[in-house]
């Protein structure tokens, strides 16, 4: 009679043709499992006669190893079918889905180019407020009381406030800086600036602006000309530049640089006003006030400074004609950028 049920089972096993995953699992468990029918039969054995305990325990083993060997068996086979049907429905040649990312801004691709440049001579990002006080957007940078740029036409006051304001250049990140780290200093401070203009194709009250500076033992007005140099040639293909004679109360002395684009293509023609020359920023040696401002003694170091538009170069490098583009934010503008770096 046990007999009997030895054999059944292992016929029943070689009949078995579990074809789904959920199949093969109550295979698994009816045969392999912690409570399978195969041991619970051989557990059974003392009841069996002793002249057939052999015959038994024979079967009870083959049982056991047809029921594993089977269930490897199916499930490698399983597997591969699962691979091919999955392989089968994916189509290789349909269109990749479309994917919404958001898209950069230009200005922010083309800080980041600028920034890019300045990081390979050395140079750390470094960024601070847009309300500031007078002190920092002003006083510190050596700018006298009467001075135009503090008008209260040139400069958004804080309603109420006679000292802070927003700030009209990034040059204000300098005295921030020097006032919490000594020289060795080079640093790289892109933000937003904000100037009481009125809004037109050309002019915004509010743009964009990075500001350099490096303030080290020995610095020379050598080094700054080198330093962009290496700028213009990086960011503008330009073989030129030139360093006009210029002033700024923080800078002594102090050029605003062009960069030559030539004039043999209409776009620089245009930009130039035919002249070749595009004026990018104004820079120069740090005036020893501003040093003596921040407490760092301007016997012992130098420094050089400069601060750049971005727009204009925003403008310049995507064909841009109109500045309020930048700000308006319609997406159907901004999209044009998906693909640029
Ligand atoms: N802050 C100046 C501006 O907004 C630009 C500038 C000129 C920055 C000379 C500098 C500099 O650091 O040295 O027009």
């Amino acid at each position: 009679m046990l007999l009997e049920q030895a054999r059944d089972i292992l016929a029943e096993i070689a009949q078995a043709a579990p074809h789904t995953p959920a199949e093969l699992e109550q295979f698994r468990i009816r045969y392999l499992g912690s409570k399978n029918v195969i041991k619970a039969l051989s557990a059974e054995i003392r009841h069996i006669p002793n002249e057939q305990k052999r015959d038994f325990g024979r079967l009870i083993n083959e049982a056991m190893q047809a029921a594993e060997i089977k269930y490897q068996a199916l499930k490698a086979q399983l597997e591969q079918e699962t691979e091919s049907q999955q392989a089968a429905a994916l189509d290789l040649s349909a269109p990749a889905e479309l994917w919404v990312w958001g898209t950069r801004h230009p200005i922010s691709i083309t800080i980041n180019r600028v920034i890019r440049i300045f990081e390979r001579l050395g140079f750390v990002v470094a960024e601070d407020r847009e309300i500031e006080d007078d002190w920092h957007n002003f006083t510190a940078l050596n700018t006298p009381e009467d001075h135009p740029a503090r008008d209260m036409q040139d400069t958004f006051y804080l309603r109420g406030s006679q000292n802070l304001l927003l700030r009209t250049h990034t040059s204000s990140v300098q005295v921030r800086l020097m006032e919490v780290q000594k020289p060795p200093i080079r640093i790289i401070a892109p933000g937003r600036v904000y100037r009481n203009e009125t809004i037109s194709a050309r002019s915004h009250c509010q743009f964009h602006q990075v500001e350099g500076l490096y303030v080290d033992e020995g610095v020379s007005f050598a080094d700054l000309k080198q330093t962009l140099l290496y700028f213009a040639q990086e960011m503008f293909g330009a073989t030129q530049i030139r360093l006009r004679p210029s002033f700024f109360p923080f800078t002594e002395p102090s050029a605003e640089m062009d960069v030559y684009l030539g004039t043999e293509t209409e776009d620089a023609r245009r930009l130039t006003k035919g002249t070749g020359w595009l004026e990018i920023l104004g820079c120069g040696m740090v005036d020893p006030n501003v040093l003596a401002n921040c407490n760092i003694d301007p016997e012992k170091y130098t420094g050089f400074a400069f601060g750049m538009g971005i727009e204009r170069q925003a403008m310049r490098l995507f064909g841009i004609s109109d500045i309020r583009l930048l700000f308006e934010n319609d997406v159907r503008f901004l999209r044009q950028f998906a693909t640029v770096v």
